[in-house]
């Protein structure tokens, strides 16, 4: 009797108990799996707005879906595009927008919910207003 088939069946079955779970448990382990490649200098503030915001904000760029608060991609989408001749001063404008929602928190009574005040402060609020500014509604 050939021990062909024996062969094959011994190579799928290590397909399915070796392989698929290594890659499953791989895939999970990543800790960037949701995440977009950003520049170096941002992936400090990236990983700062995964911790501190994104249970409450949606952002592409983070891999972030919390609903609590608004979907940051679409609240703050830049007017023009990304490469156009106000680039510089829509990010700036964008990331005062941020910081002064971090320092003293937001309460549009059109929408729903609040958000509180001083969640981070200092170079860990710059950081975080710095990847929000660069990277909102550009996914
Ligand atoms: C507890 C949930 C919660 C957390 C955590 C949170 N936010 Fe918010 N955020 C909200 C809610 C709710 C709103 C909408 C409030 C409103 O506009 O009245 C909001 C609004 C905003 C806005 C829009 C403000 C504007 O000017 O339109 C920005 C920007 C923002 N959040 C950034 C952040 C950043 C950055 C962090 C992390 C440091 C963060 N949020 C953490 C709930 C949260």
């Amino acid at each position: 009797m050939s021990k062909k088939p024996f062969v094959i069946f011994g190579l799928v079955v290590a397909f399915f108990m070796v392989v698929v779970p290594a890659w499953a448990f791989l895939r999970d382990g990543d800790p960037d799996r949701d995440q977009t490649q950003v520049p170096a200098r941002l992936e400090s503030g990236q990983s700062l707005f995964v911790d501190n915001c994104g249970n409450c904000h949606k952002l592409y760029a983070a891999g972030t879906y919390g609903d609590f608060g608004p979907d940051l991609d679409q609240r703050l989408a830049p007017a023009g595009t990304p490469d156009g001749p106000d680039a510089a001063g829509q990010i700036d404008g964008t990331k005062s927008q941020v910081l002064s929602a971090i320092e003293q928190g937001a309460d549009d009574p059109t929408v729903p919910g609040r958000m509180p005040a001083g969640i981070v402060s200092g170079p860990v609020a710059e950081e975080i207003a710095d990847f929000v500014a660069q990277t909102a509604g550009r996914g």
